[in-house]
Formats: C-alpha cells, structure tokens, sequence
C-alpha cells in the first residue's frame, strides 16, 4: 500500500534544501540520538497537504485508513483519541442530541462534556474488579434511550480499560430502533478490523468510533483515527475537529499514521494469528493459577484479587525481571501486548510471569464485584469545571462538589463528575483506588 505522507518527507529531506519555514529546528536535532526524527518533521509547505482542509497527500492517505476500515471516512488525528472524541461529541451537539454514556468513561469524555457545556445522561455497568470494567446490560440502554425527549446518542468505551468488549451490534440495533447515534470510545481497539472476524465496531454498527493508533499498532504517541459509518458525517469530522486541534498537526504523527496504513495492509492479519496462539499458550500455562479477563486478547488482564493475589505486588515483581505493565491495581494486572510484539516478547512475558508468581505472597480470593451509585448532581459539568477550585484532602471532601476529574491516566476512570456531590461512597473508592485529593468547587 502507498504511503504518500511519509514519501513526501523523506523526498524533502533528501532533498536537503534551506528551511526558509517553521519549524524554527529546521531539520537538525538539538540531540544527535534524534536527528532522524527533526530531518523528517516539517509543516504545512507546498504539496505537502493540511491536515483540517487535506486534499493532497493527507487525504489519500485517510482514504487508504477508510478502505481498511469499511468506513464512509476517517481522519487523521494527531491530538489522540482525546480529539477525537471532542469531536464526536461536537458532531452530536450539532445536531442537538442528548448524550446517554456508559459511566466508564475516560477522562476525555468529560473534559470534551466540560468545554462544549453538554449534559450527561449515565447508564452504569454492573461493574466487576472494580470501577474500570463493567457489563452493560442492553435493557438499561434501551430505557435510557426510551426515556429520552429528545434524539440521543450512546456513548460507550469499548474495549474498556480491561479489554471487555460491549455488545456492539446489540447496542446499535438498540440505537437503530430509537433514532439513536452509537458512538464508540475505542481508543483501545484500532486492531479489532483485523482478526479473522471483523470486531471493529464500525463493521458492528456504531456510526462514529474512534482508535487511538498508538495504543494498539506501532504509530506515534498521539496517532488516532476518527471514522465514521455515515456519509452525512464525513465532512463534519474535520469541521469538528479543527475547533479543538492544534493548527500545525505533527508530520511524524501522521506519517507514522501513513506507514500504519502499509503494516495493516500487508502484516498485521498473519501478525495477529501469531500472536494469538501465543497468547493462547501463555494463558493456558497459567490454567488453574490464574483468572484473566475476558475480551481483546491483547489485553491480558489478570484478574489478581480473584485469583489469590495482589495485581501491584505482581507488577512490582515484573518490574524486577524487566518487563513494566500497563497497569496494575489491588484487583487487576493488565499486560497490555500488540499484533506487533514480537514472538520473544511473549516468551519473555510468560517467564517473567511464572516468576513474578512464584515470589508473590498468596491472598485469600476476593471477589472483585463493586456496588456504584451515581452520586448527586449540584451543578452541570461546565459549571463545575469552569469554577474557582482548590485540592483538599479527599478524607474533607464529604458533601462538597467535585469540580474536576483529577485522576491519573491510567486508567482516568472517573469516581465523581464535576458538578457531582462526593458522598462517603466516593472516598471509600478514591481511597481504594490511593487517590488522597480532590479537587472540589471552592465555597463563597
Ligand atoms: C478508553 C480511553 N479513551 C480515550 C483515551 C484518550 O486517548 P488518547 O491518549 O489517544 O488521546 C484513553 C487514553 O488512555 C483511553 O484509555
């Protein structure tokens, strides 16, 4: 497959003409470990295409990601899934449609929610090994959707965090029979297309869906992909997103996005059965000592409470024989691998695992499932967002409102919602989650 962005900026370089333009290092590295990076970013010069009006290389490149997807259109992000979400809510603001979301949502979610002032209707999963993951129960969606006055969305985060994967067809035939849009967080699934059944939730119905490419397939931090079902969409997409993302997009982000496009095209399929069978034996090594979650295989999530241990002692132990996680909890441990890891990489997991088993203290089994209740709302999202804050210690915080999701990423999951009234529910799971402070509206 072409890559005509990443063409472009090896030619330019080759080149090796005078930078008359930004970017101000003009092609040279400040360090000499990253020269071939600084020779290779440039700007919006001539034939090199804009990323928000693309209509030269840039555009080729996203029809090339659109035909890999069975999308109507996708675009380049190079702000992350986090752009494209403010840009997928933006669309529905357009048109006026109530926002419905399953409650675990990212932190980007309600960032976007703040700055375009919308209101927030939840449906909450029946969550298990904590506030990350939870079953979405199509009733409750489809009486959310049936209650609503007005034309709606649904907003969903799949795979989540844990790598479990909503009822994607499910939920857009719910959509379907309300007039509702289905919108997918699937900032963690980009290489779902690619199995030998199609899991993407564009081919499963949603009509917006978002990939972080960075997070699953070997592209730029920061390298995303907005795509779309619906023609009507493909012209908002840019129109949407050019209200929040930076006016000079990184070359290298899109270029990475670009030679994405020639590794799916011609290595990712035979990449995933690989490493699907080896994913398959390491699991199966671990048969009858540990719990792993069930969703995205890449996702290799040890349910660690469950399974008699404790998820960050078990990553602490990994750290040591040199592998780091993704995550890790009292409940969870999430090994997060790629189509692109190579077949070492599973070896070298699965001993450091057996390792890491051997040398941790063995706990009693807890069953991770966990009651949530919504708390009370004081104020909308923006209001609250938008206030005079101050950071207190999360144990004061009882009665008080929560004025922004200060969580850390990972996971950003979010406890309380600015405008939300923090109750002794709240700081029981701030402080299960080592959360110490809040950040809560401050009080005339
Ligand atoms: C579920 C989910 N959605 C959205 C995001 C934001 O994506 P990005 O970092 O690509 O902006 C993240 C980041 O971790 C995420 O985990």
């Amino acid at each position: 497959m072409e890559t005509p962005v990443y063409d472009f900026l090896v030619d330019y370089a080759e080149k090796n003409g005078l930078r008359a333009h930004m970017p101000g290092h003009k092609g040279k590295a400040p360090d000499e470990r990253l020269s071939e990076l600084f020779r290779l970013d440039i700007t919006e010069i001539a034939g090199a295409d804009s990323l928000f009006e693309a209509d030269g290389i840039i555009a080729q490149s996203e029809r090339n990601t659109a035909a890999l997807y069975g999308s109507a259109a996708s675009a380049f992000s190079a702000g992350g899934s986090t752009l494209c979400i403010q840009a997928m809510l933006a669309i529905m603001k357009m048109e006026g449609r109530r926002i419905i979301a399953a409650r675990n949502v990212h932190r980007a979610f309600l960032n976007a929610a703040a700055l375009l002032g919308l209101d927030v209707e939840w449906v909450l999963p029946h969550y298990s090994g904590g506030i990350l993951s939870g079953e979405l129960a199509l009733t409750d969606v489809e009486e959310a959707l049936a209650a609503s006055d007005k034309p709606a969305c649904f907003y969903v985060t799949s795979p989540d965090y844990t790598g479990r994967l909503a009822d994607i067809a499910g939920l857009a035939e719910v959509c379907r029979r309300h007039g509702a849009r289905l919108i997918v967080d699937g900032a963690h699934g980009a290489h779902l297309a690619f199995f030998e059944k199609n899991l993407h939730p564009i081919a499963l119905g949603a009509d917006t869906c978002c990939d972080s490419f960075h997070k699953m397939l070997p592209a730029l931090t920061g390298a995303a992909v907005l795509h779309t079902f619906r023609e009507e969409y493909a012209p908002l997409l840019k129109q949407a997103m050019s209200l929040f993302g930076s006016t000079s997009p990184s070359y290298l982000i899109m270029a990475s996005l670009d030679l994405c496009n020639r590794y799916i095209a011609e290595n990712i399929r035979d990449d995933i059965a690989r490493a699907l069978t080896q994913i398959a034996e390491l699991k199966g090594s671990f048969a009858g000592r540990l719990l792993f979650a069930e969703g995205d295989p890449f996702h290799i999530t040890v349910r660690a409470a469950e399974s008699g241990f404790c998820g960050t002692e078990l990553a602490a132990l990994l750290r040591s024989s040199g592998v780091e996680c993704e995550y890790a909890d009292d409940e969870l441990l999430i090994l997060l691998l790629a189509p692109f890891s190579e077949a070492g990489d599973f070896r070298r997991l699965r001993t450091a695992l057996e390792s890491a088993v051997a040398g941790a203290s063995p706990r009693e089994k807890k069953n991770g499932s966990i009651s949530v209740k919504l708390p009370r709302m004081a104020c909308t999202i923006r209001e609250a967002a938008f206030s005079a804050s101050e950071e207190i210690a999360v144990e004061a915080a009882e009665g008080r409102i929560c004025a922004s999701v200060k969580v850390p990423c990972p996971p950003a999951v979010p406890i309380a919602v600015s405008g939300e009234i923090i109750d002794r529910d709240c700081i029981e799971i701030f402080r299960q989650y080592g959360i110490k402070t809040v950040l809560v509206v401050r009080e005339r």
